[in-house]
């Protein structure tokens, strides 16, 4: 098939609003929009404005006239050994459960609900409640520590949380409860009440007077035939808010708006993925990260897809053949997963032998994103699957892909190491500091043209100026990616590495500012760096170099212990924090920089790039010693 993308690209370029008023033809609005976009509204500009809608109705809803018994929500837990399945008319009745529930609690348009929630279906029926009801859903990732989860609480200020008593991880039973209390106890912002799921696995303590028991309410308003009517809301209210690295340590609030987050994900089904309605789409990633929202819930939701919700992990759950297991049961027609999974069935199942055992005719292509997808894994997984790869990039921020190989238009030819071409709706630049496109080849900032295209976040949380600064000063009428790549002369991106001091550790994105500041609060720590360090499975893992206060005469081993074990109180283990370092000094410039690029450089064994304004050159075969000491400092595999 001859791939339509460059026609349907140009046809967006002609005419942008026309061609977001056509893709939404796809969604149920209750009232019309005023304007395709209004460009003096908001920080840059408000797509839909004026038009009113409900994302739960056409997520749900809606599909009930044409395929109320079709499959919605497959739920497969390896790691509790259950599974379950919803019809488009069980999850109504499932999701109107939990509205009710919710309103009973107070909740009503524009409140904020947070969900600290494992990967069970309950978490996808309270972001479909949430929706339904006008509120606003922040998911807050399991792995993270209680800390982080207060900050999110004094930013979102819900009004209710709802969370379970465990999570699973395959090493242990994950006890949420406790790190729920802690951080209600480190909030500033406290919430009316706790809806908690007692899970088999491990019962939670309810605190009385504010907790209650989640199972139990839904199951009586089930009883009961409890019916809620979708809220109206208007296309630009809030559908959720999802916090994520900032440079700063303080997480960002991405928000998300109703209206052009239904319309850009229904396109990118269709367009992107390639999936007709009723088919299969298979998203091996979490709830608590975009790519859960999107193309867990909501994307395949919208689009009357069936979609599959995975509590395991891609090896270890029991083996490296649970992923074809999914996709022969289920008859998935893609999956959607980080790259570094594919790097973790690549190790225990080289030769791909396990894909013997299933029947995979169904399936068509493998799309990888939250990490850069190295060609080896990429030729690898094409080898063994016998299907086209799709290596795609996007971000919390744009909520869909900014850059794709568009399987639904056509595949163009794969450029290995490319995440392909730019999306319909994304003018995509490569500018030097200054804001002067490069020439083809170079490699520097990337950025997109304003104004976002719908579905993309048109403001943080509660803070316009964080939301400019952070985003759109630098090149005045370009969003800044923070990521730097370069264009060739076919027009194909390729994205390197991040512009700030975010790392990202198995397609999760982590901020070593953060752990910087966890390491310096130790009271044996005068000043520290904390560098993403190439990994063969993980694609990079952070490593602290600390140097100690003069006088600190305690044990270096001991101390490093501690800061480990500060990180994954303080942040979480999905920090995967294991690697701090004693050093008598760091390099720095003369004006007192911390060089840590070079750093970087050292530890990965490139030869590094020393500025001229470097203090004092010697410190560098120091560093380089306890870099290899730690076995670092030579070149990853
Ligand atoms: N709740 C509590 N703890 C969690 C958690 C959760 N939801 N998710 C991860 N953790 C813990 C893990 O148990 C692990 O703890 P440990 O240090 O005690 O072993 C730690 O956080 C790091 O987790 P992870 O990065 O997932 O590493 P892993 O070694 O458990 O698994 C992979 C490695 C590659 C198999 C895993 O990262 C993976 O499946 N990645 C898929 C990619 C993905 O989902 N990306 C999201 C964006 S698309
Ligand atoms: P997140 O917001 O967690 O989705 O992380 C977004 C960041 O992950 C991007 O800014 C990139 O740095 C990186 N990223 C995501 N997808 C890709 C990709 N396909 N190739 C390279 N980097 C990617």
């Amino acid at each position: 098939m001859v791939s339509r993308y460059r026609e349907v690209y140009e046809a967006w370029q002609r005419d942008p609003q026309a061609f977001w008023a056509a893709a939404a033809g796809g969604i149920d609005w209750y009232t019309p929009w005023t304007q395709v976009f209004d460009a003096k509204a908001g920080v840059y500009g408000r797509w839909f404005p004026g038009a009113t809608c409900n994302v739960c109705h056409n997520a749900v809803d809606r599909h009930l006239e044409t395929r109320p018994g079709q499959a919605a929500l497959i739920y497969d837990s390896p790691v509790t050994g259950s599974r379950g399945e919803w019809s488009y008319t069980e999850l109504l009745a499932e999701v109107q459960a939990m509205a009710a529930v919710l309103a009973d609690h107070g909740v009503t348009k524009g409140d904020r609900v947070v969900l600290y929630m494992p990967m069970v279906p309950e978490a996808v029926f309270a972001m479909l409640a949430c929706a339904r009801l006008g509120a606003v859903h922040s998911v807050v990732f399991g792995g993270f520590a209680a800390a982080e989860l207060a900050t999110r609480i004094d930013d979102a200020r819900p009004k209710l949380v709802v969370s379970a008593s465990c999570g699973i991880e395959p090493s242990r039973v994950v006890a949420y409860k406790p790190l729920l209390d802690h951080a209600i106890e480190l909030a500033r912002h406290k919430p009316d009440a706790c809806l908690i799921l007692q899970r088999p696995q491990l019962a939670a303590t309810l605190v009385e007077g504010r907790d209650a028991d989640l199972g139990a309410l839904v199951t009586a308003a089930r009883d009961a035939g409890r019916e809620v009517p979708c809220v109206p809301v208007a296309a630009t209210d809030p559908l959720y808010v999802l916090y994520t690295s900032g440079t700063t340590g303080q997480p960002k609030g991405v928000v998300r708006d109703c209206g052009g987050h239904m319309v850009t994900l229904k396109w990118s089904m269709s367009a992107i993925y390639g999936l007709e309605p009723g088919e299969v789409f298979f998203t091996a990633s979490d709830v608590g990260w975009v790519v859960g929202h999107s193309y867990i819930v909501y994307g395949p939701l919208l689009h009357g897809c069936t979609t599959v919700l995975f509590e395991g992990k891609p090896v270890g759950t029991p083996d490296a053949g649970t992923f074809w297991r999914i996709v022969a049961e289920y008859g998935v027609a893609a999956l959607f997963t980080a790259p570094t999974a594919f790097r973790a069935i690549k190790k225990e199942d080289p030769e791909g032998k396990k894909i013997g055992d299933y029947d995979l005719s169904g399936f068509r292509t493998l799309f990888l994103a939250g990490e850069r997808a190295d060609p080896d894994t990429v030729q690898w997984a094409e080898r063994i699957l016998g299907v086209p790869v799709v290596d795609h990039w996007w971000q919390t921020e744009t909520g869909w892909p900014i850059a794709a190989n568009p399987a639904g238009l056509g595949l163009l030819p794969v450029k290995y190491g490319s995440p392909t071409v730019a999306m319909p709706g994304y003018a995509v630049e490569v500018v030097d500091d200054g804001g002067h496109p490069v020439a083809p080849g170079t490699l520097s900032n990337i950025v997109i043209k304003l104004p976002l295209p719908p579905g993309c976040l048109p403001t943080l949380w509660g803070d316009d100026e964080r939301f400019r600064s952070g985003y759109l000063d630098d090149f005045p009428g370009f969003y800044k990616t923070s990521d730097a790549g370069y264009v060739d002369e076919d027009g194909y991106l390729f994205i390197m590495s991040r512009t700030d001091d975010i790392i990202n550790v198995a397609g999760h994105r982590l901020s070593t500012g953060s752990m910087e500041g966890v390491l310096s609060a130790h009271p044996a720590v005068a000043e520290c760096a904390v560098i993403g360090v190439a990994d063969a499975l993980k694609g990079q893992v952070p490593c602290g170099l600390v140097v100690l206060k003069s006088g600190v005469d305690r044990p270096t081993a001991d101390i490093e212990r501690e800061l480990v074990e500060r990180v994954r109180e303080q942040i979480g283990p999905v920090a995967a924090f294991k690697l701090a370092i004693t050093v008598e000094r760091l390099p720095k410039t003369r004006s007192g920089k911390i060089l840590r690029a070079t750093i970087r450089q050292l530890a990965d064994g490139e030869p590094p790039r020393v500025p001229a304004t470097i203090d004092d050159a010697a410190v560098l075969p120091e560093i380089e010693t306890a870099l290899r000491g730690r076995g670092l400092a030579k070149p990853v595999p």
